[in-house]
């Protein structure tokens, strides 16, 4: 079986908070066991919005490395990296910035958006414009199928759809396709061949999704084709063009959950967080100060868990049992605030326990976070640059 591959981005802001774990980490961590998964860290696309400030870059990637590697994100398993180590997405930005239509760019949503919302900073730049083109690159070198995403960022996948069919589209053909492509349909041996026919009949005339899906694992089964032959049969499924790019797909990942200390959502700029790997101390501290119902005044006051944060925070670590407690307890003025709030503490640093352990291990031992990345770049690297070899011959650039 064909297993998707899987490809997201992160830009380095530092250390990571339980809003990420929750959101997208656990993620990754389920993804991993799934697809073959590649994780990497977006320091250039940092650069789009801070280019005047990129001192931070360093130290954030590597802290936010160790945070993944102690959220789970294991390096048996995902291939981990950096951008800027893998040049190659450089060179397929520069080479798709050709073809992009200013248009598109203009109307991709974060960039009136962003604009706005970053008000202080003069991103009329040619780089924060075409982010999402690098974005495109990132995505399109390495031929994801599929790319873990927030809300916000589903148009920048679109988009990279549309930049795809647009490089397919003007540099796909080859001359004799449709005769090589037979050709290589002949190769299948004549049982496949047939299926292959049916399927691609289906998929043309009847623009059914699951012959195209079928077409591809058809093609992924069949051994002994060359990678060319495989592109002219993936191409000639769909249309009569070679697919050289492929067109990737979005996986919404849920927007957290994860409430702040205050009740809101937990970010960054609203200084409401829980790091991971933050210790046992600190934690418990910023917990047990935290806001109750601001009703509840005295011990003796009977207080409203849906007015108070820490009850939103019991979603995430109580059981069922705990939870009547809290609302009888609350209620009633039969428990306190400061006890109420021992089973999140508990839950918290539960759940942190073997995160701090594996990043013990990590911090320890720098070394260690460099290899697995450097590990990671080399694998990324080797992907990227056989898509490149595609990319170049297909432009008309592999001379010399
Ligand atoms: N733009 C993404 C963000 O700001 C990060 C990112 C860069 C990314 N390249 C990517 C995500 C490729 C997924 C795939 O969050
Ligand atoms: Fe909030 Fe618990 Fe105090 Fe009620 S008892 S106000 S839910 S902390």
């Amino acid at each position: 079986m064909y297993a998707e591959r899987v490809l997201s981005g992160m830009r380095p802001t530092g250390r990571l908070h339980l809003g990420h774990y929750h959101g997208v980490l656990q993620n990754w961590v389920k993804l991993q066991h799934e697809h073959p998964c590649l994780f990497f860290v977006a320091d250039w696309h940092a650069l789009t919005t801070s280019y005047d400030e990129p001192g931070t870059i360093e130290q954030s990637t590597w802290d936010m490395v160790v945070d993944w590697l102690a959220a789970g994100v294991d390096p048996a398993q995902a291939t981990i990296f950096i951008q800027s180590k893998v040049p190659e997405h450089a060179e397929l930005h520069l080479l798709l910035s050709m073809m992009t239509p200013l248009g598109w760019l203009e109307r991709v949503p974060t960039y009136k958006d962003q604009q706005e919302k970053l008000m202080h900073k003069d991103l009329t730049t040619y780089g924060f414009l075409g982010y999402p083109l690098l974005q495109a690159a990132d995505i399109l070198i390495y031929r994801a199928d599929k790319v873990p995403v927030g809300e916000d960022q589903i148009p920048h996948i679109e988009f990279t759809r549309e930049i795809a069919r647009r490089f397919n589209h003007l540099y796909g053909r080859e001359p004799g396709f449709e005769d090589k492509a037979k050709e290589a349909v002949k190769k299948l041996g004549s049982k496949r061949a047939k299926l292959y026919e049916e399927l691609r009949t289906r998929y043309q005339e009847r623009g059914e999704q699951e012959a195209i899906e079928q077409g591809h694992a058809l093609i992924d089964e069949a051994q002994s084709l060359s990678h060319a032959d495989r592109e002219r049969l993936f191409g000639y499924l769909e249309g009569s063009s070679k697919m050289i790019l492929a067109e990737p797909g979005a996986l919404l990942t849920e927007a957290s959950k994860m409430p702040g200390l205050d009740g809101q959502k937990m970010s960054k700029s609203y200084g409401n967080t829980i790091f991971l790997r933050e210790d046992a101390e600190s934690i418990t501290k910023k917990i047990r100060t935290m806001q109750t119902d601001p009703q509840r005044v005295r011990r003796t006051d009977p207080g409203d868990p849906d007015k108070c944060p820490v009850w939103q925070l019991h979603q995430v670590y109580s059981n069922a049992d705990v939870k009547t407690w809290v609302q009888a307890g609350c209620r009633s003025a039969g428990i306190g605030c400061i006890e109420c709030k021992q089973p999140v503490i508990d839950g918290m640093l539960k759940e942190q326990e073997p995160m701090r352990e594996r990043a013990r291990m990590y911090e320890d031992d720098p070394a260690l976070v460099r290899n697995i990345v450097a590990d990671g770049c080399e694998r990324a690297r080797k992907l990227a640059q056989e898509t490149m070899r595609d990319v170049r011959e297909a432009i008309g650039l592999s001379y010399g």
